[in-house]
């Protein structure tokens, strides 16, 4: 998805089409959505199917749809891929569970993330970018894009308690569960594809829970921890720990990739910015909040309407699917002036909402605050300026902003 918008053009919002894969792979999203958020702050469409969504586009409306459980229920699922088909899932997954069962299940989980508790992990986080960015050190062309798809892994792997042999596929899976559509991870049909990629993914983490079990092995991973979590005094089923163990590993391997890609990008795009962070890094937290809001990699997440809830001038009915667009809250002119500038040192990025909001805000957000800090960090300790040396290519994918591929090369830093 193009991360600047082109210039302002007609845009027929009766007919525009919010699921068309063009528009993300291809076409100008953010130009639409500041179409929406003027005009149409409540949008309804009907797909050619007949399924139905609503949408809304302002920053103070998507916080209250992601945030409001008791207008908006998550247990209907929450990804826009899953439009139609009630959430299998629902109730017993994290991500489509209200309070309170989310709560109980949360709490515990919540305890491993805290910025405190990750932060004991920044020396290992920190090998791991400098491995991973060794390659870009002989001045070849290197796919930020495409190399990025694994560094969640590489990250989020030992903490899981995954083996490494494993993460190449698990990565692949989780970007066909992320963008069933993109040539790049399509297998067969839509349908297929996320058939496929949801069966084998929750059949490795069940796989993973049995193989426990049998052995009594013990050790201080993640997916360990969940065995011993107890909602409301009881474990958790193996289903339950599995369902959630794949939530972990989907929120961690599809969005922090994309972040990167994309601030990278932008600071290519304007290299005074890049200067700034590398003179002052201590602008580099800054730059990281400022590229969680560019980029806003999770698009959007979905609810359904609990009774009838009027918002921005309308009325959305009981029981209808409504899209919050995080992308373009995050450039909402209400809240951040100049929305569509990268800017290092906007007062309040900080207030940016690509974690989400409420009680679902994202439970990676220290791990991923991080990654990218660290990452940032070794990236312009070691290199002087950036180059783009190819065209990006988009993810085709109406539910998670990024990219297939970024051909960059990276100078070498002269002074340290
Ligand atoms: C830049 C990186 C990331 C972005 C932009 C992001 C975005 C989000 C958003 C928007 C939500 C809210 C979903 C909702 O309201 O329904 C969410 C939830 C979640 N994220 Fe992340 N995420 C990131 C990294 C991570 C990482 C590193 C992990 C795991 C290690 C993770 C695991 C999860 C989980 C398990 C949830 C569900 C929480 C709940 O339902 O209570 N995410 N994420």
């Amino acid at each position: 998805m193009r991360l600047t918008p082109g210039p302002p053009r007609d845009i027929d919002l009766d007919t525009v089409d919010l699921f068309d894969l063009d528009l993300y792979g291809t076409g100008d999203p953010h130009a639409v959505w500041d179409v929406m958020r003027a005009e149409a702050p409540l949008h309804h469409q009907v797909l050619p199917d007949g399924r139905d969504f609503w949408s809304v586009t302002r920053y103070e409306d998507v916080c209250r749809v992601l945030g409001d459980h008791r207008e908006f229920t998550s247990e209907r699922g929450t990804v826009p891929t899953h439009l139609g088909q009630d959430d299998v899932a629902a109730g017993v997954l994290l991500t489509s569970t209200d309070p309170p069962r989310h709560t109980e299940v949360r709490r515990p989980l919540g305890s491993r993330f805290t910025a405190r508790a990750v932060r004991s992990w920044e020396d290992s986080i920190r090998r791991s970018v400098t491995r991973f960015l060794e390659p870009a050190l002989d001045g070849e062309v290197f796919d930020l894009a495409e190399k990025a798809l694994l560094l969640p892994a590489i990250v989020t792997g030992p903490l899981l308690g995954i083996p490494e042999k494993d993460w190449e596929e698990l990565v692949q899976l989780t970007a066909m569960v992320a963008a069933p559509c993109d040539p790049h991870f399509q297998l067969g049909s839509e349908a297929a594809t996320l058939a496929i990629s949801h069966h084998e993914l929750v059949g490795y983490v069940t796989e993973w829970v049995k193989e426990r079990r049998r052995s009594g092995a013990e050790d201080d991973s993640l997916l360990h921890h969940l065995m011993s979590v107890r909602p409301g005094g009881a474990p958790l089923s193996d289903r339950e720990i599995a369902l959630d163990g794949y939530s972990i590993l989907l929120g961690a391997n599809v969005t922090t990739p994309h972040t990167v890609s994309g601030t990278v990008q932008a600071l290519i795009e304007r290299p005074e910015q890049y200067g700034r962070a590398q003179a002052d890094p201590g602008l580099i937290p800054d730059l990281v909040e400022e590229g969680l809001r560019w980029t806003s990699a999770a698009c959007n997440f979905m609810r359904h309407a609990a009774t009838d809830v009027p918002v921005a001038g309308g009325v959305i009915p009981a029981g209808a699917a409504v899209v919050a667009w995080i992308g373009s809250a995050n450039r909402d002119a209400a809240l951040f002036a100049a929305p569509h500038t990268f800017d290092i040192t906007r007062p309040n990025a900080k207030r940016q909402i690509a974690f989400g909001f409420g009680s679902h805000f994202c439970i990676g957000a220290p791990l991923a605050r991080l990654t990218l800090r660290v990452f940032f960090e070794e990236l312009l300790r070691r290199f002087d300026s950036l180059t783009l040396a190819g065209e990006p290519d988009h993810l085709r994918s109406y539910f998670i902003a990024g990219m297939t591929h970024l051909p960059i090369t990276a100078q070498k830093r002269r002074t340290p």
